[in-house]
């Protein structure tokens, strides 16, 4: 019995990996783990193929093909990245839906599934990630697959309302009912998933984790996304000896670090995080050349004209702010578009003195969890987090704020700046459990034995 695990993009482990996410390593874990597969996209664009690429590192074998130039633009950049990513992430306003990226959407899950099917054995298992892939499960079912099949979706799940402007939101909830369970990162999530089922879709549950609808049942479960904490914290330690940190301390001059690491997307609330930067600097002079903001953001989907868009406003902002407060000897905002490594990263969160991680809307936020794992247990910093990210559910002891509401935010850059000591430590203490209570080690365990184990009650119910 092997597991397979199939997502939009692989990670193959190579040097690049270093600056691949936590997950992408957990999942080679897990897989390493157990004899396995992980089959997906090989991240080219090259005529469709008749079979997948195999390549073999220890026991996982990587099972890859290319997208053609329309599978691309239909599938991933359109219906997944135009349609749901905006839509699952609230933002009705960004969400365009064309009939063309749909009949793509649907194609490329079609292709994926007769790549796959060749591989797949008797009593394998089948893991299934993320929004690209929805309709997944139901087109291996149609091709005669009844091996159990499970999906986690890391990103939001939208309430009842935001999901009903889908125009094709019955076909696409309906194809999650063809796995054996469905997996989400809060609670709350899982209860749209649900209300959506029991209101549209004619579902029938006694107790809210078994669904049935129709012919199909399914058990929905919650399971927080996490990171190895311990490997985390070891890193940042090792980092903050490094070259690489001990310049960039240097280069601050004794000002106050705040950082926000986020890929370059609307979801991250990077203008809102940018304006209330601004509203620090102009409520609370005392600040000014005092701190500085690092604010660190890889460039992602570029080619889709909302991600275009963005970059530029981005750009404009940080410009902006610059130019009203800047002075020869201090620019207020650092803002960068490069890459960095796992560990680069670890160092620099270990040397900031508060952590802003302010999205609009998110699934879980790993960075949250990375802050907190990298900091000095005698001297650590404090994080400013969104109450819209999963992973204000598990981080209690952070500053929760609402990105939209810029004085409450530079309220609590403030706040957190000027936080005593001991305070520091009770909050980090409580974040310190809450990141262990998640550890990335048991999350692949906790899902797959739920899946391969139906009814045996593992299914995670997170602090209320
Ligand atoms: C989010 C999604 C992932 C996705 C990642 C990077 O974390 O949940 O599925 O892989 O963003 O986005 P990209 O479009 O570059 O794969």
């Amino acid at each position: 019995m092997k597991l397979i695990i199939v997502s939009n993009r692989v990670t193959v482990p190579n040097r690049k990996s270093q600056s691949a996410g936590g997950l992408a390593v957990a999942l080679n874990d897990v897989l390493a783990k157990r004899r396995g597969m992980w089959f997906g996209w090989s991240g080219r664009i090259g005529p469709e193929q008749q079979e997948a690429t195999l390549s073999t590192h220890g026991d996982v074998t990587y099972a890859l093909c290319d997208l053609s130039e329309d599978d691309y633009a239909e599938y991933y950049s359109g219906f997944a990245n135009r349609a749901l990513w905006p839509l699952l992430h609230y933002r009705l306003d960004l969400t365009e839906f064309a009939r063309k990226d749909l009949n793509g959407y649907r194609r490329v899950n079609g292709y994926f599934a007769d790549l796959l099917l060749p591989h797949i054995a008797p009593d394998d298992v089948i893991w299934i990630h993320d929004y690209h892939l929805i309709p997944l499960a139901e087109a291996l079912r149609a091709r005669g697959v009844s091996n159990r099949i499970g999906y986690f979706q890391h990103i939001p799940w939208p309430s009842v309302d935001v999901f009903l402007a889908l125009p094709n939101h019955a076909e696409i909830a309906h194809a999650l009912t063809a796995c054996d369970l469905v997996g989400f990162q809060t609670r709350r999530d899982a209860a749209n998933f649900g209300d959506y089922l029991v209101t549209e879709a004619h579902a029938t549950t006694q107790d809210h984790v078994s669904y049935t609808v129709g012919s199909n049942t399914l058990q929905v479960g919650v399971y927080p996304v996490g990171i190895d904490r311990a490997g985390f914290a070891r890193a940042a330690v090792r980092a903050s000896r490094s070259r690489f940190v001990r310049d960039v301390e240097e280069s601050f001059s004794g000002r106050l670090m705040l950082l926000g690491v986020d890929r370059l997307d609307y979801s991250k609330g990077l203008t809102q995080r940018l304006d209330a930067f601004q509203r620090l600097l102009e409520t609370y002079p005392g600040y000014l050349d005092k701190v500085t903001f690092l604010q660190i953001t890889p460039r992602s989907r570029a080619d889709i004209p909302e991600y275009a868009a963005m970059q530029r406003a981005l750009g404009e902002t940080a410009g902006r702010i610059n130019g009203l407060y800047g002075k020869a000897s201090w620019t207020p905002i650092r803002y960068i578009n490069r890459t960095h490594t796992r560990a680069e990263l670890a160092g620099l969160y270990r040397l900031a003195k508060v952590g802003l991680v302010t999205p609009l809307r998110d699934g879980m936020n790993l960075v949250a969890k990375e802050f907190v794992a990298a900091q000095d247990p005698a001297d650590p910093g404090v994080l400013v987090l969104s109450r819209f990210a999963g992973a204000a559910t598990v981080l209690k002891g952070a500053l929760l704020v609402n990105p939209y509401d810029l004085d409450g935010t530079a309220k609590a850059i403030d706040q957190a700046l000027k936080m005593p000591l001991e305070e520091r430590i009770n909050r980090w203490t409580t974040m310190w459990a809450g990141v262990g209570e998640t550890d990335i080690s048991q999350w692949g365990g906790r899902f797959l034995g739920d899946l391969e184990n139906p009814g045996a009650g593992q299914t995670i119910v997170l602090p209320s």
